[in-house]
């Protein structure tokens, strides 16, 4: 990659969705694919970051040069980046962290005869990315929000709740944007109030741009 603006900086992200078990064979999960956290991780080992990837299950490949950390559930995820929080210098949690987990998964497959299941027990999970935001030290902080409506009110609810520096809000129900697609529209939205509204692009468009705005959030510079 021409520029190795990234040179030195030790990169934390999380893509992709978590699995919580209902049972050995079901979960509850979501849409994410991975594909907006995986071009974030490639975008920045290209630029010379070292990048550490930790992962729900996606069909994607990692990127190569990347630390790879397959992780399932919720509680999985939090502990390889808590795990890995102060080695980085910058964490971007672009991972869809299931919010809900079911509360006692039964050790067996359920029989549909003799326990038919018409609901669930739900527990909340940790969230990770609020965690971070009280433990952090010098580590600049990113998130996602996903929104199916008034994007911008709850981004910003989200960039207070969860102390982060910047966060990335998408509309995950527009056409093109969000979970599955190779394409994203996002508004980066920062501490001072300001938010700057990016078209639809490519996901590793994005994701350079992220860095970019990552670099000039640290250094008060303009990447060229
Ligand atoms: O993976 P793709 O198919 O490419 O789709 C990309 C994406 C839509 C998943 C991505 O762009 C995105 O929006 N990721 C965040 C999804 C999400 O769970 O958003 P949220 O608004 O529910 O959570 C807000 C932030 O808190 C996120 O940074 C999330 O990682 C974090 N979080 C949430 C819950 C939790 N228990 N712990 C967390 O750290």
């Amino acid at each position: 990659h021409p520029r190795r603006d990234w040179t030195g900086r030790r990169l934390l992200i999380s893509a992709g969705p978590t699995q919580e078990a209902i049972d050995p064979v079901r979960f509850i999960s979501n849409r994410s694919s991975g594909k907006m956290g995986y071009a974030l991780a490639e975008a920045a080992q290209a630029r010379g970051a070292e990048v550490v990837l930790v992962s729900g299950p996606t069909a994607l490949t990692p990127p190569a040069g990347v630390e790879f950390c397959p992780v399932t559930t919720a509680e999985e995820m939090r502990k390889a980046v808590t795990g890995r929080f102060s080695w980085s210098d910058t964490v971007i949690m672009a991972a869809a962290v299931a919010d809900f987990r079911p509360t006692q998964p039964a050790a067996q497959k359920l029989k549909k005869r003799q326990h038919p299941v018409t609901s669930l027990g739900l527990s909340p999970t940790e969230d990770i990315l609020k965690e971070l935001g009280e433990r952090r030290t010098t580590q600049v902080l990113v998130g996602f929000a996903a929104e199916t409506e008034d994007l911008l009110a709850h981004a910003r609810e989200k960039l207070q709740a969860k102390g982060v520096d910047l966060l990335v809000a998408n509309d995950v129900t527009a056409a093109g944007s969000g979970f599955g697609s190779d394409t994203n529209r996002v508004f980066i939205l920062y501490r001072d109030g300001s938010a700057e509204e990016l078209p639809l692009l490519p996901k590793r468009d994005v994701a350079h741009l992220i860095l970019d705005r990552i670099l000039t959030l640290q250094t008060g510079r303009r990447s060229p």
